[in-house]
């Protein structure tokens, strides 16, 4: 069988990192967490003090930055140096969705996830894999939840209790990344919009997996 492409995009807080890590656990394929990457620059350039508006520099370091997967996709190692708990501050998370609007970084990044996929089935979660990155992709799901979940489900992912703030965290990233003019988050034409409001773990899974056994098991798509 041919590589397959499981792309996962959709806002903040949807569930896409839970649910890409445990479809790739399922079918076997290499889970990539994208915004992990984005992250990670981000995180260079707060540490390096570079102006997220210097869109120079920030290319230099998305170009240098050397970033490895951990931990099944788990972990981030940026430059040799393990960040995977760094890279998860809403610090962190607001600098990555300033850096992942210049286009020369998306550029340098979707370049390393390309030769990511290149000879493995991966289940990729972002915000514009099935648009940018993989319009090709086997299997395109953009998954969605109402803003009150996502913020309360994040609020539990960092420990924190003032859910009003990153409500505003994520809406205000949200916003940013919708509305840049370089690769905006939205759901491609073709791929299955799946709300996760009412939905468990396994109901999510269950309904993502019966989309790749679709679209690989009958020879239709792979060739
Ligand atoms: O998925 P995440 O919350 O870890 O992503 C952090 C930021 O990175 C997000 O606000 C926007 C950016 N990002 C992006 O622009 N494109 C991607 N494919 C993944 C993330």
């Amino acid at each position: 069988m041919k590589r397959v492409i499981v792309a996962i995009d959709g806002p903040a807080g949807a569930g896409k990192s839970t649910i890409a890590r445990r479809i790739a656990e399922k079918t076997g394929f290499v889970y990539i967490d994208t915004g992990a990457m984005y992250r990670a620059v981000a995180l260079w350039a707060l540490r390096a003090n570079v102006d997220l508006s210097d869109m120079h520099k920030l290319e230099e370091l998305a170009k240098a930055a050397k970033l490895v997967f951990l931990d099944g996709g788990a972990g981030m190692e940026l430059n040799g140096e393990n960040v995977s708990a760094e890279i998860r501050t809403p610090e962190v998370a607001s600098a990555a969705s300033k850096v992942a609007a210049v286009t020369a970084v998306r550029r340098a990044l979707v370049e390393k996830q390309r030769e990511i996929a290149a000879n493995a089935s991966v289940v990729m979660e972002g915000r514009d894999i099935g648009t940018v990155v993989f319009p090709d992709a086997n299997v395109k799901v953009y998954l969605d939840a109402d803003q009150d979940v996502r913020a309360k489900r994040r609020a539990q992912d960092l420990i924190e209790a003032d859910t009003a703030k990153i409500a505003k965290e994520i809406a205000d990233r949200d916003k940013r990344d919708s509305s840049r003019p370089d690769s905006p988050m939205m759901q491609a034409p073709d791929a299955v919009y799946l709300d996760s409001s009412g939905l468990d773990l396994d109901q999510v899974e269950e309904a993502i997996l019966k989309l790749i056994r679709d679209r690989t098991s009958n020879g239709k798509e792979i060739h």
